[in-house]
């Protein structure tokens, strides 16, 4: 018998009944020398609780004022969570009737996501200083909120999509769900009794539910097999890639990080920096009917902290790739719908911009703002991506869905 380790760990086992938490359970192997570990168990089986919860409530369209809408609605998994459909911008609201402004984002691989800056500075590969590379981070398109949690209460709570009248209003439908007894579990028996405390609690589940990796960030395409040198890609991937990583012709590795970093960390394909891209006006959007209304992104009115930024008027976050060829709207607009339209676009947005804009040249920007259009390669006026190489990309984007089986 092993008397000290079975008393430390019934001290454990009782502290954790107390807190609330599962009782911790021999795991069936030998002792570590140290004995268990049991405070970091009944923290992972809290988390696991919380972040199950997350799931529950990510799934529950009860938590919409239509009763019909849930963030699942927007955010399908079998879409790396982005859009279901081909829609250009969603409908919400009571009714399920108000129409969006913008595309529904995938949610994966945002785990590492930085904060909101101006001012991003990543020491550099070379270990001799940092350049500062501007505007990097925050979530949705214009990175207006830096936490998931906080992201979670804007849908929540506006009008245009699960339309609650208020967190108290989010609250009360939970109290009355199904799984309102697992919250006050996981919570404490009065989490009900205070709505801000219980709205808190419940958005920050959303957000440990969107760290879980494994749904999130596994990192199980092609491309991590081809990494990891478990899978080899047939030459059209190939080809995709050089014309991706190269700097004279798809450059996109400049933006979509393509290679594992310095400090051994697998790419993203995105730098979480911002760009004008111009890209054409979706007039299946409602809102632009209106000639006056423009998304103008980063300066723009859904954010308000940098409307004086003219100089950022236009710009968007770089999304990931990583599941891209999962979606069906692309750009922040969601104007085009397929892939090789999305790829297409920066072959020949300057040597033919009558095949993408009606009238004018980047029709969904005031003519203030085009200069902070990127004329970065691939664009330009002289054409550097063929057909094929646009053929290419494309292919080699598909090695980037997770769920690879070789
Ligand atoms: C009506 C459709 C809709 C619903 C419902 C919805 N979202 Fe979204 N979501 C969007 C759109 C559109 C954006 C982009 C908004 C923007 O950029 O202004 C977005 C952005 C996000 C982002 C930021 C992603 C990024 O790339 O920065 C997160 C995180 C998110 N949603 C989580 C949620 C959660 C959690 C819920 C449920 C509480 C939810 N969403 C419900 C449409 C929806
Ligand atoms: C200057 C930085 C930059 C470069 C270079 C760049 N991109 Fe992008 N990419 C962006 C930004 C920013 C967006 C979002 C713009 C928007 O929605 O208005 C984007 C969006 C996309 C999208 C749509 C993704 C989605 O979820 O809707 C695809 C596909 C894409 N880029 C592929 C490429 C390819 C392929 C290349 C190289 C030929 C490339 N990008 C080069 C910054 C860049």
């Amino acid at each position: 018998m092993r008397p000290l380790l079975v008393s430390v760990v019934g001290i454990w086992a009782s502290l954790a009944v107390w807190a609330g938490a599962k009782p911790v359970t021999a795991s069936g192997l030998p002792p570590l020398p140290w004995g268990p570990d049991p405070p970091a168990a009944a923290a992972r089986d809290r988390a696991a609780a919380i972040a199950g919860l997350g799931r529950t409530l990510f799934f529950d369209p009860a938590l919409s004022a239509s009763g019909h809408m849930a963030c699942a609605t927007c955010h399908d998994p079998a879409h790396g969570f982005s859009a279901p459909d081909a829609q250009p911008v969603r409908l919400g609201g009571p009714d399920g009737r108000l129409p969006g402004v913008r595309a529904v984002p995938g949610l994966m691989y945002l785990q590492t996501l930085p904060p909101f800056t101006e001012h991003f500075f990543q020491s550099d590969e070379e270990g001799d200083g940092s350049a500062d590379q501007g505007p990097t981070g925050g979530l949705d398109w214009d990175g207006r909120v830096d936490r998931a949690r906080d992201q979670a209460a804007l849908p929540l709570l506006d009008k245009n999509e699960m339309a609650n009248a208020s967190p108290a209003a989010v609250v009360a439908a939970v109290a009355s769900a199904g799984y309102a007894g697992t919250v006050r579990q996981v919570f404490g028996q009065d989490i009900f009794a205070d709505p801000a405390r219980a709205f808190a609690a419940l958005t920050g589940a959303l957000e440990l539910y969107q760290q879980t990796q494994a749904v999130f960030s596994p990192f199980s395409s092609k491309y991590d097999a081809f990494l990891a040198s478990r899978a080899a890609l047939t030459p059209p991937q190939a080809r995709g890639l050089a014309i991706f990583n190269d700097p004279r012709r798809g450059n996109c590795a400049s933006c979509h990080r393509s290679t594992i970093a310095a400090d051994g960390s697998p790419p993203l394909f995105t730098d979480f920096g911002y760009a004008a891209l111009g890209v054409p006006r979706n007039r299946a959007i409602p809102a632009n009917n209106d000639p006056a209304y423009a998304d103008l992104g980063l300066c723009g009115a859904l954010r308000t902290g940098l409307v004086r930024r003219t100089d950022y008027c236009g710009m968007f976050k770089t999304p990931t790739l990583r599941n891209v060829a999962l979606k069906q709207s692309f750009y922040h607009n969601g104007v085009f719908h397929t892939l090789r339209d999305a790829v297409a676009f920066y072959a020949t947005r300057d040597t033919d911009p009558a095949r993408w804009y009606q009238g004018r040249r980047f029709d969904d920007l005031p003519p203030a703002y085009h200069r902070n259009v990127t004329i970065e390669v691939p664009f330009g006026d002289r054409r550097v991506l063929s057909d094929t190489d646009v053929d290419d990309l494309v292919t080699f984007l598909r090695t980037l869905t997770d769920g690879y089986q070789p």
